[in-house]
Order: C-alpha cells, then sequence, then structure tokens
C-alpha cells in the first residue's frame, strides 16, 4: 500500500498533478481537495518533525523564528527530537533540516478549548534565505471576511496510521465571518479564532500549525481545529496570527 501511495505521488508529481483525484488513495491526512504545489511557491512552510517524521507545519517569520501551534509543541515532546525541514516540497528528503533551541506553547493556550493556539521554535542556526526559504509578514490585525487565502501543508495521518502526504500541497479557500463560524460551532469560537473554508476544501489533520496566506502574501492565521475535514457544514478553523505580534516580539522574535 506504501508502495502504491508512493508510486501514484510521484506519477501525480512529474505530471504536475494531472492525475484525477480519484486515482489517488482518498487518505484523511493531508489537504483536502488541493493540488501539489512546489515549496517555491511557498517558501516560508516548513515541516515540523520528530523523530524523522513529520507531524505538523510550521511558518518562518524571520531567519531563526517560525511560528506554528501550540498544540504542536506539547511538553511530551523534547526539544532534542524536533527538526525542522525548510526548503523542499517533500518532506522526507531535500532543503535544510535545522534542529530546534527553544519552543514555546502561547503561556494562554488552553488544550480544552484550543484558544490561544499559537507557539513559537527558534532555530538552532538561522536560515539561509533562497527563493526556497523565504519568511513571510506576519498581519497586524484581524482577518476581513470573504478574503481570498491558501493553506498549505503535508497533512498526516490515515486514522490508526502516520502516512504523510509526501509533496507539499495547498488548496485555496475564503475567510468567513464570525456569524457564519459560529453558526456551524458555537461558542466555541473564541475572539482568537476565525473560520476558512470552499466547498471540499480544507486544512486536515498533519497540517496544524501551517499558514493561511492572503493572495497579498500575509499569514493571517495558523491551521488549528475543525470538526472533520472538509465537511459541508464544518469549516477549518485558525488561529488569528495578528492578535499575536506583541507576544513574538515579546518571546524575541524580530517581526
Ligand atoms: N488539528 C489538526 C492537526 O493537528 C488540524 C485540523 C484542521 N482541520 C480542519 N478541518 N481544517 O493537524
Amino acid at each position: 500500500m506504501l508502495k502504491f501511495v508512493i508510486l501514484l505521488s510521484a506519477v501525480a508529481c512529474a505530471l504536475g498533478g494531472t492525475i484525477p483525484e480519484g486515482l489517488l488513495p482518498q487518505m484523511d491526512g493531508r489537504i483536502i481537495g488541493g493540488t501539489a504545489t512546489s515549496i517555491s511557491d511557498i517558501p516560508w512552510q516548513l515541516s515540523l518533525q520528530s523523530y524523522g517524521s513529520h507531524y505538523c507545519g510550521a511558518v518562518i517569520i524571520s531567519p531563526s523564528y517560525a511560528l506554528t501551534a501550540a498544540h504542536c509543541l506539547p511538553d511530551y515532546i523534547p526539544i532534542e527530537v524536533l527538526r525542522v525541514r525548510a526548503g523542499s516540497s517533500w518532506w522526507f528528503i531535500g532543503g535544510d533540516l535545522i534542529s530546534v533551541a527553544s519552543k514555546t506553547a502561547h503561556e494562554d493556550y488552553d488544550s480544552s478549548t484550543l484558544d490561544n493556539d499559537i507557539g513559537l521554535i527558534e532555530l538552532s542556526q538561522a536560515l539561509t534565505f533562497s527563493s526556497y526559504i523565504q519568511p513571510i509578514a506576519v498581519a497586524t490585525s484581524d482577518p476581513e471576511d470573504g478574503e481570498d487565502a491558501i493553506v498549505s501543508g503535508w497533512g498526516s495521518q490515515l486514522p490508526g496510521t502516520s502516512i504523510n502526504s509526501l509533496h507539499l500541497r495547498a488548496v485555496p479557500v475564503k475567510t468567513i465571518s464570525e456569524t457564519a463560524c459560529r453558526s456551524a460551532y458555537g461558542n466555541r469560537i473564541t475572539a482568537n479564532m476565525f473560520c476558512a473554508g470552499a466547498p471540499g476544501k480544507d486544512a486536515c489533520q498533519g497540517d496544524s500549525g501551517g499558514p493561511l496566506v492572503t493572495t497579498n502574501g500575509i499569514v493571517i492565521g495558523v491551521v488549528s481545529w475543525g470538526n472533520g475535514c472538509a465537511r459541508p457544514q464544518y469549516p477549518g478553523v485558525y488561529t488569528k496570527v495578528g492578535k499575536y505580534l506583541t507576544w513574538f516580539r515579546n518571546q524575541g522574535a524580530p517581526v
């Protein structure tokens, strides 16, 4: 099965993703409804890895700092086993594999409500920027309703196993009003969260911590949670990155 997945993924890449989605194994664990995308189109995207396996995304905001979701930085994952891979479209090979000097989940992160699902990673060496590795500007305010944005990542888990999407994928979605978001999720949506989605398009397990970026190149959201993936009534829920600018600076990130 794994060989089948690798073969089809490789063929899909070679053909620029022209294989119909229906021919690919339909995994729960990857960007839903998207297309294979080159890291040079999303050069701020990092793969966050523990014990050599991709498990979350992260977002380059300066040479030595990356954003991710707080739920991607649990205390039980020691810093020694963490790496980020920068500058590769594949999570498992290429680019630069860099260890982590410090990780900070937001002190007000609540693992039961997922409020303040934001964290920061300091890399053990500064990234060398190139056409494959670039920082992205962080939003300075809340996202607007109906904004076009792109979410990206390597996805991760078929339930019960840990098969990742080997190649980076991305999908266009639109930000959704707080009212519409609350009609799906009620008051589980805090002031630090917003929704984004589109029919059949969503982030999914393993995309967490990755970027939601507007067409003018600003990161407005970090993949946080959702009820299933791409379910018609349930958009993806993202952390409002713009709420945390002061926090990032207080942690030492030059943004
Ligand atoms: N919590 C998931 C993760 O850790 C991300 C879920 C995003 N879900 C969604 N429907 N957008 O990878």
